[in-house]
């Protein structure tokens, strides 16, 4: 079978060069937002059990059979599916609806975190920690703009570097500050008066928490936070060179991704339980006001210090954001190039004018402009709370597609280009040690496990089934 590959496409200078890349893809907004806020939601330790045996069994086989796919195909998301016979070009299509819809309200916290590490060197903590400030922030509309066109022009200086000059250059730098940054924000988390009770929460599985929102939740959260089911770790295994260790590359991912995860949980449930001394006024506070209304109200009790700390904080959140941000648009550059054979830069133009434009929709819905009511009635659903297009965006990518694309890929690799296809590629570089349970995972467990979730999600909300 010939598979279709440029001769020129960009690539990584070396496994490490795919380890920090894939790591800062990784490492993002679910790390440091997402993963805190759905772990105080969903019973603290009961959620993170659950999401780390998702991380080493589904993810891991997941992130080999998307990155192989594309180290073999050479090939972005679209390409790499079309060229096993075009009709399995609608998995990668589907792959890549998910960044476009993530990538805009991706930019949109970006831009919220950029403005709030600003704001720790202009104003002090206390102003910041008013419990006004967010949303009187959010709701003044030129400023909001202009962060979130700030946030998307950093993103394009980067790529518009290349692959090596830009993304590897800045992950690299990124990746280790950000591993500093979080172990200095957690060792002082912890030394706040009652962290130690939000330690043991989110620390000790309570399986009376345990549910099937639970499961959901925390299968949307592992392929959100490993950049799985969403065309980005094809792209990106596009660039991996075949005489590099894949597998040993995935392991290291993953690890770095699940401590940085491991590492938000502890720095930012114990400063929320310090502030609001309760699991559930913590879980209340789920969403963005966890992280812009919880910790500013920490940093402000620490007087001069809580500028300092503050700054850090949000300079960590911003370097991870800014690096995810970089492969979600990589993913859409790189989709735009290859489908509609265009330049590089054509496809940059285009991805940042598309963005950009749905990007201020988001934020539109928050300062007023936009009527987000009417616009959940459009799609025949009612907007009950006060959801936002940010909530609609992430549902729709975190439960709906990103299920069915990782389904689509398992039954893909399972059935039709078989498991052998992707252990050859991985063994191309060496060993695949851990292909049993590759096999397993995507032929059996992992699209009997998606299929068992998604039916019984959609009766449970349907009222049909109760669980
Ligand atoms: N994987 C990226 C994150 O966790 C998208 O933020």
């Amino acid at each position: 079978m010939k598979i279709a590959g440029s001769a020129q496409r960009s690539a990584w200078t070396g496994k490490w060069g795919f380890i920090f890349a894939t790591a800062a893809s990784a490492i993002g907004l679910g790390n440091l937002w997402r993963f805190p806020y759905l772990a105080a939601k969903y019973g603290g330790g009961a959620f993170l059990l659950v999401y780390i045996i998702l991380v080493v069994t589904f993810g891991y086989a997941l992130m080999m059979a998307e990155s192989a796919l594309g180290r073999k195909t050479g090939l972005s998301t679209i390409g790499a599916f079309s060229s096993f016979g075009k009709k399995y070009a609608i998995i990668g299509i589907l792959a890549s609806v998910v960044p476009f819809i993530i990538t805009p309200y991706y930019c949109l916290i970006g831009a919220w975190v950029t403005k709030y590490m600003v704001s720790y060197l202009t104003e002090p903590a206390s102003v910041i920690a008013d419990p006004t400030y967010f949303s009187s922030f959010i709701l003044q509309n030129n400023e909001t703009f202009l962060w979130l066109l700030l946030f998307i022009l950093l993103v394009v200086l980067v790529i518009a570097l290349g692959v090596q000059k830009g993304i590897e250059r800045v992950s690299k730098v990124l990746v280790i500050a950000l591993f500093v940054l979080a172990i200095v924000i957690t060792g002082y988390s912890l030394t706040l008066p009652g962290a130690m009770d939000g330690l043991a929460y989110f620390l000790i599985p309570d399986f009376s928490k345990f549910s099937l929102n639970l499961v959901v939740a925390a299968m949307g959260q592992m392929f959100f936070s490993l950049s799985l089911a969403m065309g980005i770790m094809v792209t990106y295994g596009s660039y991996f060179k075949k005489s590099e260790d894949l597998e040993q590359s995935v392991r290291y991912i993953e690890v770095f991704d699940t401590l940085i995860a491991f590492l938000a949980g502890t720095m930012i449930i114990p400063a929320a339980f310090a502030v609001s001394g309760s699991a559930d006024a913590v879980s209340a506070k789920a969403g963005p006001s966890l992280m812009f209304g919880a910790l500013p109200q920490v940093f402000q009790n620490l007087g001069a210090a809580g500028n300092v700390i503050g700054f850090i904080f949000f300079a960590l959140v911003f370097a991870a954001a800014l690096t995810s941000a970089i492969s979600l648009f990589e993913a859409c550059v790189s989709i735009i190039a290859d489908a509609f054979h265009v330049t590089r830069r054509r496809a940059i133009v285009a991805v940042t004018i598309i963005i950009g434009a749905l990007g201020v929709l988001v934020d539109a819905g928050y300062n007023g402009l936009l009527n987000v009511d009417l616009m959940y009635s459009l799609f025949g659903i009612g907007n009950y709370g006060d959801d936002q297009l940010l909530d609609f965006f992430d549902f729709i990518s975190n439960t709906i597609l990103m299920p069915i694309v990782s389904l689509l890929t398992c039954l893909f690799v399972g059935y039709v280009i078989k498991p052998k296809t992707i252990i050859d590629e991985v063994e191309q570089s060496s060993e695949f040690k851990g292909k049993k349970l590759f096999v397993v995972m995507t032929k059996y467990i992992a699209p009997v496990f998606v299929v068992t979730i998604l039916v019984s999600y959609v009766l449970n909300t349907m009222g049909i089934i109760s669980l």
